[in-house]
């Protein structure tokens, strides 16, 4: 068997290159990811697609996530059939995961969990086998959807605008705010600012309404979109009346001043140009802080005028409401038809008795959401099928158009079918042959609240069931509308909320969860459900005000931002009378001090006068002394000359004197000589007398001597006489 052989060979051959080109071909693969970005909403998971084309398994091969425009950083790595996490990046660490499974069919998509903002960026997949190697990179794009839009009510301004902030934040990227009207116009923003954080962008816009309407402010970020309403109503825009008149009245006032100042200026300069001409400096840091100085100090001229911030508004009394209590009538036909169906009834109990059927409907009541849908139960009991009879849903507690659903002659028949049901009702056909004559009621609305009645009608029985239906609704969020301010400051909010059924219970909340108590309440019914309105008046500044509608277990809330900006309109008000008290007080001031310096200035004229007459005296006066003194001087000049000639006359007798005094001196001398010559004389007769008057003494001792020896002897003889 030649043939063997070669047929051997052939399939060797043709295996050898089927397993060449398979694998040649297993090796050369592509990386493939998305051509577009990938979208990550904040908080959520994302996965980011990459792939291998062909797609054959990359169980074996290592696979990686990195972060080209993060230093390569390593996101995720598989390797050696392992994930291989220990270079991963912290910020990544138990967040990234690769599935096995996917692996297998060439899928290498990353899981990436609780995405943030900051995972925005480049990812580069990258598949390497023995022998080839590949990558591609995924862009990913983060969105976070921030938080509802806060509107701040902060205040007026002097044209009666409201101004109003609303600010949202945690936005990523840039979200656009806008704020709408009621017919959805776009108005524009009068101060915008955008902050960025780790938590993303924060956007926060003011406006500045000046007519009553609902401002929408409308946050929006690709297929995001948060939005909060608020409603101005027009009480808001009547309080800038009193405002306007009051400044149009100080407006006048100052004018009237300025020109009083003006003409006051003027006189007074006048005054001094006539009077005295007084160069005046006034300096401009000493000067009355309400005098304007001009450079050059010599001017100065009328009143700084300081505008007041803040302006006074009144608000009106809001009107007491009515509640409306809705009671249902039940009306005579359904009476009157419930008593015939009723006869009915026990006609045809009586006349088959052996046929003890009973037609079963909850014992309590169903509840139904607003909206959803909705089965009435009724069914047979025993459960023997219904499809040969008739079957009517009705409502006993209307008044007219009482049908729900008909079924007759093995089909529904619902010409006469109320417009609200129409299309709303189905009778499972199938359901019926087992008995269930359930009604199916879709999307419920509050006026399908009430009583139905299941009936049943065999040839030889009838039956019925009574259904309790209850519609729970859960209304519009409520909706907060500023009613403006009342004097002492309160702000007037209103909140109001629709389509509720059961009634619900709104309460007015603080920043602290603290209780308002409302107002005034309202609460009206209509085929919607209940409406819910309250009013409150907040005195807390820079407060949160919440205003939360509550039933069961639905919630809904909506809050305000009252800013302390609002200003006090009593304090306002009490500035501006003050204001405008103390420019009359200095108008009348300036006023007096005008008719003051007239008067003075007419004095002061008189006084000229007089002036000026003394004056005319006193020229007169002048010219006499004139002349007197012409004469004085006349005969000063006269006395002059004699005292000159006096003068000389009695020079030439000084010189006559000191001529006969030269003599006299010259005598003197003389005389003295001749003294002296006598005096030297005298003075040697005097040694002379000297010598003479000491021989004189000493003759004179010598002889008292001698006279006293006589003496003695003379005693001695006496006594020698005398013994004798
Ligand atoms: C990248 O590396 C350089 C130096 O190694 C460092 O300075 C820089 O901060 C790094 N950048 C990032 C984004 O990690
Ligand atoms: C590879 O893709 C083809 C179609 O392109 C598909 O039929 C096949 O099942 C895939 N193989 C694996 C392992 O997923
Ligand atoms: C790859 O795997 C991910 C799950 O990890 C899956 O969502 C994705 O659809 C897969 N891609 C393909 C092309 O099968």
């Amino acid at each position: 068997r030649p043939c063997l052989s070669e047929m051997k060979f052939i399939i060797f051959l043709t295996l050898l290159i089927i397993s060449g080109a398979t694998d040649s071909r297993s090796e050369q693969y592509k990386v493939v990811g998305p051509a577009d970005p990938v979208f990550a909403v904040s908080g959520e998971d994302v996965i980011l697609p990459c792939s291998v084309k062909p797609n054959i398994s990359v169980v074996d091969m290592r696979v990686g996530w990195s972060r080209p425009d993060q230093n390569d950083s390593l996101v995720h790595l598989y390797e050696n059939h392992v994930d291989k996490n220990t270079d991963q990046i912290q910020f990544y660490r138990g967040r990234t995961k690769l599935i096995y499974q996917e692996l297998q069919r060439g899928n290498a998509s990353l899981k990436l969990s609780s995405v943030q903002i900051f995972d925005e960026g480049r990812y580069k997949c990258f598949i390497e086998s023995k022998s080839w190697n590949d990558d591609t990179t995924v862009n990913v794009k983060v969105e976070a959807v921030g938080r509802p839009p806060v509107i701040t009510v902060d205040g007026f301004d002097y044209s009666g605008g409201l101004h109003l902030q609303c600010e949202s934040e945690g936005w990523y990227p840039e979200p656009d705010l806008e704020w709408l009207d009621n017919e959805g116009v776009s108005l524009g923003s009068e101060t915008t600012a955008t902050q960025r954080n780790t938590d993303g962008f924060s956007v926060k816009h003011t406006i500045t309404v000046r007519h009553s309407d609902k401002i929408h402010c409308r946050v929006k970020l690709r297929h995001h979109m948060l939005e909060t309403l608020i409603i101005t109503t027009s009480n808001m825009f009547i309080s800038w009346r009193i405002p306007v008149i009051l400044i149009s009245f100080f407006v006048v006032l100052s004018v009237i001043a300025g020109i009083l100042i003006v003409v006051l200026v003027h006189k007074y300069k006048a005054i001094h140009l006539r009077t005295y001409m007084v160069n005046v400096i006034l300096d401009a840091d000493t000067a009355h802080p309400r005098l304007i100085v001009y450079c050059d100090g010599k001017q100065a001229f009328g009143m700084r005028m300081h505008l007041l911030q803040e302006s006074y508004y009144t608000s009106k009394n809001t009107n007491g409401s009515e509640f409306k209590d809705f009671s249902f009538q039940h009306p005579c036909s359904s009476e009157m038809k419930f008593i015939c169906l009723t006869l009915l009834v026990i006609s045809e109990i009586t006349y088959s008795r052996s046929e003890q059927y009973e037609v079963l409907g909850p014992a309590d009541p169903i509840f139904a959401v607003a909206g959803e849908d909705v089965i009435l139960p009724c069914s047979l009991k025993p459960s023997i099928s219904v499809v040969d009879m008739r079957v009517e849903w009705f409502r006993p507690d209307l008044k007219e158009a009482q049908l729900v659903h008909l079924y007759e002659e093995h089909e529904d028949r619902n010409t006469e079918q109320p417009e609200s049901y129409i299309g709303r009702t189905t009778l499972n056909h199938q359901e019926l042959q087992r008995g269930n004559a359930s009604l199916k009621l879709s999307s419920v609305q509050v006026s399908d609240e009430g009583r139905y009645k299941c009936f049943i009608q065999s040839k030889s029985w009838t039956n019925d069931a009574t259904v309790n239906v209850r519609v729970e609704a859960i209304g519009t969020p409520p909706v907060i509308t500023v009613d403006g301010f009342d004097d002492s400051g309160g702000l007037h909010l209103q909140c109001e909320s629709e389509g509720w059924n059961p009634e619900p219970v709104l309460e007015w909340l603080n920043s602290e969860g603290v209780s308002l108590s409302s107002e005034t309440t309202e609460t009206q019914r209509n085929t919607d459900g209940f409406t819910v309105k309250h009013t409150t008046t907040v005195y807390e500044r820079d407060s949160m005000i919440h205003c939360r509608v509550k039933m069961k277990h639905h919630m809904l809330e909506t809050m305000i931002i009252s800013s302390n900006k609002r200003f006090n309109p009593l304090r306002t008000s009490i500035i501006l009378i003050s204001a405008v008290v103390v420019l009359i007080v200095i108008a009348g001031i300036l006023i007096a001090a005008f008719v003051h310096k007239n008067k003075e200035l007419h004095q002061l004229n008189n006084e000229n006068e007089i002036i000026k007459k003394e004056d005319g005296q006193l020229k007169e006066f002048k010219i006499k002394l004139q002349n007197d003194c012409h004469t004085l001087q006349n005969d000063i000049s006269r006395i002059q000359q004699e005292s000159e000639e006096y003068i000389k006359r009695m020079q030439h007798e000084h010189e006559q004197l000191e001529k006969e005094k030269s003599i006299i001196k010259q005598e003197r001398d003389q005389l003295q000589n001749e003294m002296s010559g006598i005096q030297e004389c005298s003075s040697e007769s005097d040694q002379l007398l000297q010598k003479e008057k000491t021989r004189i003494k000493q003759e004179d001792g010598q002889h008292l001597q001698n006279e006293n020896r006589e003496k003695e002897q003379v005693n001695t003889q006496s006594k020698k006489g005398k013994r004798k």
